[in-house]
């Protein structure tokens, strides 16, 4: 029993240490994404997400769920289909590692995206975005909820669209955020036009 648990632990450190991420491998192996995502991960269009200061752990999931097609996204076809789960752990290291640039909020939008991003809507059952996304927008890394401070929001209204599409029956809707959970699906299925667009115009001047 002992003996058994110890090889465990042994191969789950091996494991662990085989993945042990390579920034510099990760920014050479990245140059292939700069023409879209920006050479540090700041794209320049704002249909492109930013992935400068996004957490690894997040980065990795959204390659593998990208790769095997859980989540659809046709511009990238085939870009990471030559790439190893060390290469996608090295260039999430790398993009992890660069500073996000923030951008503005209108300010006719930003009063409400910042009430429903601080306190939710209570009587729809809507929660609040700072409990997983922090009140700056930070994420939670070690949880690996992502980061949104300072994201294209022409990219955040899109995404909370498409979570929105998928809860509805919309089978090229984004549907990666757990089957049990359906997190982001429940909470964008409850939110208007308006309310999309006034967050994610708040979210693009978080930080
Ligand atoms: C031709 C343009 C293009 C190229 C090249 C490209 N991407 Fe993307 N990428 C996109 C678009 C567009 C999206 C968002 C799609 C959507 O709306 O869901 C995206 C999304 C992502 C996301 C998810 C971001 C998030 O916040 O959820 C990651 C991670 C990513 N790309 C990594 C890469 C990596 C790594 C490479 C290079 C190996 C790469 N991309 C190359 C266009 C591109
Ligand atoms: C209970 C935790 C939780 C709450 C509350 C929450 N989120 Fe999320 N959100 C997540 C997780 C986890 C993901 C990543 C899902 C995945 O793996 O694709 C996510 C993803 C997102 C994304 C996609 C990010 C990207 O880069 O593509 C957006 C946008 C987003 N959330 C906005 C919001 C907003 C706005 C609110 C508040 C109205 C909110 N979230 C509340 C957990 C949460």
């Amino acid at each position: 029993m002992k003996k058994t648990l110890l090889v465990m632990l042994t191969s789950m450190a091996l494991s662990a240490s085989a993945l042990a991420a390579d920034a510099a491998a990760g920014k050479v192996k990245a140059q292939a994404c700069a023409a879209c995502h920006g050479a540090d991960g700041n794209s320049a269009a704002p249909s492109f997400p930013k992935l400068a200061g996004q957490n690894a752990r997040y980065l990795v999931k959204q390659m593998e769920d990208i790769k095997s097609g859980l989540r659809s996204v046709p511009t990238m076809a085939g870009q990471l289909d030559a790439m190893s789960e060390q290469d996608l752990e090295n260039i999430a290291a790398y993009y992890a590692k660069q500073k996000g640039s923030v951008g503005q909020a209108d300010p006719e939008l930003v009063q409400r995206g910042q009430d429903i991003y601080r306190g939710g809507i209570s009587d729809r059952g809507i929660p609040a975005c700072t409990g997983c996304h922090s009140p700056t927008g930070k994420g939670n890394a070690s949880a690996g909820f992502p980061a949104l401070s300072g994201q294209h929001a022409a990219y955040t209204e899109a995404q909370l669209k498409s979570f929105r599409a998928a809860a509805d029956g919309d089978s090229s809707g984004r549907m990666n955020d757990g089957d049990e959970t359906k997190t982001m699906r429940t909470i964008a299925f409850a939110l208007s036009d308006r309310e999309i667009k006034a967050l994610a115009s708040y979210i693009q001047g978080l930080h």
